[in-house]
């Protein structure tokens, strides 16, 4: 099972505001936390309420309701969401008509305990339920409590045009399935947002085109495991038989790649997350012979040793995992690739750990987010196996595989230096207003002077020098597509 990559530290707990609304009287607050896949849904919350006539606001007094969209995958995180809620019953006491409401993942695995038994909240939605927020919204202002956590098999949002939120106007997301099939024994997203589906293509393809309309210049395609992702135009092969069905029939992720692709060569494209068993050649191939799909992939490994990968049932031993990587660096000798790392799984030993520090430092991964294990309620490894390696050894595990991919990361970005990329403009580096902030194909963050160059614009950027985390360069020239 495989989930997608978590937003930045700072973005956590980010705020909504927008740019392209109806009007109306009630006011809407809304707070991210998690992956991409919940800050996307957010968009997909605040377009369905603002039809019903709310409007975002980044002042928590201001509004008449609270969201938090809330993020299950570890302990801690659940955590921070508890926090955040104690914290939001000041703000009750303040403002008594205030309602609170609770959104994605966390709602989905509590259901109505936060309701019931803590009476933190007033509404409770999963993550298939946002369609019915209005309905949930008015039981609340009638004086009920609302919950809706029921999980669908069809639902994708696919006709819903999010309203983008804290947009840069550059870089968007689009979400082409939900939920997970895969089963991972430590994952709770399969319970939280449950079965595999994807979204029709022309829906995907008309919210990428309205974008680039808009003057988007770059979209990731989301899901938490992209390369299943699977759709007819016939609805008999709709489901199960999709599988089997035959390839003229079917929109895989590799078509669905070209078809993004081909809306226009200063549209970049990027995609997460990838299971490393479900990646195709063909995916690598689109990746290829497209210059804007941008040669980036994020491909989880979780562990570099066979018997924790077969207990975690990522279904792929440490040397498929190792071909895999070969693969596409095979096709695509430039591709930068990223990993997820857990360590301190159930019955992990200190040579098995070892192996994970050996996939470390022969993968040579452009990043790692790295994780110690943290036991969900619900899940296959809660029931089946023992949570038997001490936090303290986990931690210290974890900081050992940090250690090592610190290094890899200034290593890799020292390789970088006297080279030239093409960089798309973001906005201004953290830093500095002075200088720029985008990205290489390979999503390698660059800063450079920003002379007369744009945000949107893509320009060849030579790099001097670096960071860990950051090359640092000087603009040579923008970069037209024809
Ligand atoms: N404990 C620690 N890390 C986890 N992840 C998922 N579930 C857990 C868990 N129970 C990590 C995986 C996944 C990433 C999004 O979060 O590495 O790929
Ligand atoms: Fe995203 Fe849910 Fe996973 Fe959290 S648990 S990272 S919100 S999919």
């Amino acid at each position: 099972m495989e989930d997608i990559k978590e937003i930045d530290e700072q973005r956590q707990g980010e705020v909504l505001t927008s740019d392209q609304l109806k009007s109306g009287n009630k006011k809407m607050y809304i707070e991210s936390y998690g992956c991409q896949m919940n800050f996307s849904d957010s968009e997909i919350v605040a377009s369905v309420l603002n039809k019903d006539g709310y409007q975002p606001t980044d002042q928590i007094d201001d509004a008449d309701i609270v969201f938090l969209n809330t993020c299950s995958i570890r302990e801690n995180a659940e955590q921070t969401i508890r926090k955040r809620l104690e914290k939001i019953q000041v703000d009750k006491k303040k403002n008594p008509n205030l309602k609170v409401g609770i959104l994605g993942c966390m709602a989905e695995r509590l259901k109505s305990k936060l309701l019931e038994e803590e009476k933190l909240v007033d509404l409770v939605a999963g993550p298939d339920a946002y369609r019915k927020l209005p309905e949930l919204v008015n039981e609340v202002d009638e004086g009920d409590k609302a919950v809706n956590v029921l999980l669908s098999r069809e639902e994708t949002y696919s006709n819903i045009d999010p309203v983008r939120i804290n947009s840069n106007g550059i870089t968007a997301f689009i979400s082409i399935m939900r939920g997970c099939d895969n089963m991972c024994t430590f994952c709770v997203v399969p319970f939280t947002r449950g079965r595999e589906r994807s979204r029709d293509p022309h829906s995907i393809i008309d919210e990428a085109k309205k974008l680039y309309e808009k003057g988007y210049k770059e979209v990731t395609l989301l899901g938490q495991n992209v390369d299943s992702y699977r759709w007819s135009e016939d609805e008999s092969l709709r489901g199960r038989a999709l599988k089997e069905a035959p390839r003229d029939k079917v929109v895989d992720f590799a078509k669905l790649l070209d078809m993004v692709a081909a809306i226009a060569p200063d549209l970049r494209v990027r995609f997460t997350t990838s299971h490393p068993k479900d990646i195709t050649d063909d995916v690598l191939y689109s990746m290829r012979d497209n210059p804007n799909v941008c040669e980036y992939i994020h491909l989880p490994a979780q562990s570099g040793n066979s018997r924790i990968l077969k207990l975690m049932n990522r279904t792929y031993t440490r040397e498929w995992y190792d071909e895999k990587v070969n693969r596409i660096r095979e096709i695509m000798p430039d591709c930068a690739i990223s990993t997820d790392i857990i360590t301190g799984f159930c019955t992990e030993t200190e040579e098995e750990h070892e192996d994970t520090l050996d996939l470390m430092r022969k993968a040579e991964y452009d990043m790692a987010y790295m994780f110690y294990y943290s036991e969900r309620p619900g899940t296959l490894a809660a029931k089946k196996y023992k949570d038997d390696v001490d936090l303290a050894t986990k931690k210290r595990r974890l900081q050992e595989v940090i250690n090592i991919q610190n290094e890899k990361n200034l290593k890799k970005n020292q390789a970088c230096i006297g080279k030239e990329y093409i960089v798309l403009i973001e906005g201004n580096s953290k830093k500095s207003d002075q200088e720029w902030f985008g990205r290489t194909s390979q999503n390698k963050v660059v800063v450079f002077p920003k002379k007369d160059f744009k945000a949107g614009e893509y320009v060849k950027v030579i790099v001097n020098s670096c960071t860990g985390a950051t090359l640092i360069g000087e603009g040579l020239e923008k970069v037209q597509h024809d």
